[in-house]
């Protein structure tokens, strides 16, 4: 008999309540709310609110709030937001000393609970976390990938829709790298329509957009104090659908590297095919000099945080 599929947020806090709207209405399956015991509260908050949302709005899954891992058990997806967002003046590489405990525990809990699902992870400093929670649940690559490159790439995008006067639809932006402010905007892969943004765009307008997107979560939390949590929802939820969709999307996303690009044993933002079996491939494409430069000083960024989290396990 089918069953429907099965949702964990891990963390209901801003981005784990969007998801959880986001998942609900397109009825993508019952949506499991989890957050730490003190928190439990506010996790059956929201999905109560969701669950008369569904009655107001006429779609139909169960949403359920919850503190115990058991009812994580036999998720087809995971999507961890668990940890604290920046505040105004912090880094994300800041966030390690609190965030690293919390995604080891998180990650060693996802082992016993739910040890086949999908895991998207997008606590920051994002690519140090997604590495921690491979290397504590013991997963598959595959099962694994970081939410970040959807969403940077879509600050790009509206950014040179608003420069070049077109509509948001037709631009199609690309952001590899780690999830710093190094981050890299693949220009010779960025286009309104396959037209080059460089034939749109002047050089130092469009230099202009490069600093802002690198610094795009910055201007939002020196904004609201806190992360942003709408777009990095739907980015998520782009990631999720097409897995359990088995869309096969083509989507930038930090995926654990063997090899690809010259880098092993470490994550950062590849284009990559998501479909039923997750990270189905990494795309190797050709990047210019300049842009090699850049992703080998992002790389750079991304193993030194992870050598702070290596040290952190001694
Ligand atoms: P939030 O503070 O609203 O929610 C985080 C939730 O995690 C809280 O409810 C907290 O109680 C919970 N939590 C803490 N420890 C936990 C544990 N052991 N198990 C389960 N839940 C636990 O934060 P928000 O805005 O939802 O952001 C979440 C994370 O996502 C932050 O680290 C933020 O920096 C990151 N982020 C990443 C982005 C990306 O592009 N990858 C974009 C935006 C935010």
């Amino acid at each position: 008999m089918p069953v429907r599929k099965k949702i964990g947020l891990i963390g209901a806090g801003n981005i784990g309540g969007e998801l959880a709207r986001l998942c609900a209405e397109s009825e993508l399956g019952d949506v499991v709310l989890f957050d730490v015991p003190s928190r439990e509260n506010l996790a059956k908050g929201k999905a109560l609110d969701l669950e008369q949302d569904c009655a107001v709005r006429g779609y139909d899954v169960t949403v359920t709030g919850t503190s115990r891992w058991a009812d994580l058990e036999g998720a087809d997806v995971i999507v961890v937001t668990a940890g604290v967002p920046r505040k105004p003046g912090q880094s994300r590489d800041d966030l390690v000393a609190t965030n690293l405990p919390i995604i080891r525990d998180v990650a060693s809990n996802a082992k016993s609970a739910c040890p086949g699902a999908f895991a998207v992870v997008i606590s920051n400093p994002l690519d140090a976390m997604v590495y921690e929670f491979k290397r504590v649940a013991g997963s598959s690559r595959n099962l694994v990938a970081g939410m970040a490159g959807v969403l940077d790439a879509s600050r790009l995008a509206l950014f040179i829709a608003r420069e070049a006067g077109v509509s948001v639809k037709d631009v199609r932006a690309m952001v590899l790298g780690g999830h710093g402010d190094d981050m890299v905007p693949v220009l010779s892969m960025t286009t309104v329509h396959g037209i080059p943004v460089a034939s749109l765009i002047s050089p130092d307008k469009l230099e202009a957009i490069l600093a802002r997107t690198r610094k795009g979560g910055g201007e939002i939390v020196g904004l609201m104090g806190t992360s942003a949590y709408f777009a990095p929802a739907s980015s998520a939820m782009a990631m999720v659908k097409s897995y359990l969709r088995d869309e096969k999307r083509l989507l930038a996303c930090a995926a654990y590297l063997d090899g690809e690009y010259g880098y092993r044993d470490l994550f950062m933002g590849v284009p990559v095919v998501i479909g039923g079996a997750g990270i189905e491939r990494v795309i190797e494409i050709p990047l210019t000099g300049d842009e090699k430069s850049m992703l080998q000083r992002s790389a750079e960024s991304v193993k030194s945080i992870v050598e702070v989290c290596r040290r952190a396990s001694r």
